[in-house]
């Protein structure tokens, strides 16, 4: 039984998933609803901003009606609601934080917006905690891939992050140069597996420093492709997610070592690779830090981590704002 004041409702509209969760103080996950909008966008092989936020509009009052329903509790006995700020797409935050100031004003609830790159950030201890400081956070998702590391929960030093294209925003190219559908990410994850690396793509800036760039590991995957027609997309696929692979894990190694943690977090749609899980299992362990990762289900864009994320704007007393921007650092609350 919940009472009154144990609960946040976390709301995510950043990009292309709607999705609200009620979540308690210790991470639990009360209630959830995700409604994806693959159909919407698989004719475009990408995001399509404006019909983004149209879908949100029309999927944020049923949801939260279903997550209510789930939760057994009524709006005005919540602790708080959370919303994702940014960064994303503007009009997909706007319609979530328009959403939710409304349902705050006529609740009378506090309402805080959120930083979504903190919200993965807390994926980690989403069903349970996992995540001890001193940390270091390798996120890689559809818009961001950077390496931080976490002094404390305030304290975050972004190390470095990408000059170009994501991992995931890679993946999802590479998958549309083999029409293997949107979003591409899991697709190319799931064919290299049933395939061997027969080329060795690039690595780039893989000898030095913090910071990546995926673009050029893409345009070889689209080379290689028109002068190899007959090539095996397993194989390319393969050689494709070596090469990720080993940039993430070579970079994330060089920051282990440089700055000793007590965790190591893979967090981001990415972070649902099992490939990548494995490699950074094997990371972790020879570099003796413990590696945490958010349960397979919230690793992609979801409102729990974002309900989680609000926790710590409650208990740490943070300044509540609403603006939405495009664009916020990991370091920002
Ligand atoms: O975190 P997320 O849901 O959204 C952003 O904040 O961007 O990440 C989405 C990204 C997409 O690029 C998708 O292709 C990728 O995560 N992704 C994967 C896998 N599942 C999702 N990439 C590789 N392997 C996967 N299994
Ligand atoms: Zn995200």
């Amino acid at each position: 039984m919940t009472s009154k004041g144990d609960l946040i409702l976390g709301i995510e509209t950043s990009c292309d998933d709607t999705s609200l969760a009620l979540v308690n103080e210790a991470g639990q996950v009360i209630a959830e609803k995700t409604v994806n909008q693959f159909e919407i966008h698989a004719d475009y092989g990408g995001v399509f901003p404006e019909l983004a936020s149209r879908a949100h509009v029309h999927a944020l009052q049923p949801t939260l009606r279903e997550v209510l329903e789930q939760g057994g509790v009524k709006g005005p006995d919540l602790r708080a609601i959370g919303v994702t700020r940014g960064p994303g797409l503007i009009g997909s935050l706007l319609a979530g934080v328009n959403f939710a100031a409304g349902l705050a004003a006529g609740w009378n609830v506090p309402i805080y917006g959120i930083n979504h790159l903190r919200g993965h950030l807390r994926s980690v201890d989403l069903e349970e905690k996992r995540l001890e400081y001193p940390a270091l956070v390798l996120l890689v998702s559809g818009g961001h891939s950077f390496l931080a590391y976490l002094k404390d929960q305030q304290t975050i030093e972004l190390l470095g992050s990408t000059r170009d294209d994501s991992v995931g925003e890679s993946y999802d190219k590479v998958a549309r140069m083999m029409d293997l559908g949107f979003p591409g990410g899991p697709a190319v994850d799931k064919l290299a597996k049933t395939g061997t690396p027969q080329v060795r793509f690039p690595r780039p800036l893989i000898k030095e420093g913090f910071e990546f760039s995926f673009s050029g590991l893409k345009s070889a995957v689209a080379r290689h492709l028109e002068q190899n027609p007959d090539a095996k997309h397993e194989d390319v696929c393969a050689a494709f997610v070596e090469a990720c692979i080993d940039v993430l894990m070579t970079k994330s190694r060089r920051a282990l070592q440089a700055y000793p943690v007590k965790s190591f977090a893979i967090v981001g749609g990415v972070a649902a690779s099992p490939q990548i899980r494995e490699q950074a299992g094997k990371l972790a362990e020879a570099e003796g830090a413990t590696l945490c990762l958010p349960p397979l289900k919230w690793a992609a864009d979801n409102g729990a981590m974002i309900a989680l994320a609000a926790w710590d704007y409650v208990n740490n007393g943070w300044e509540p704002t609403l603006e939405t921007q495009t664009r916020i650092p990991i370091s920002q609350i």
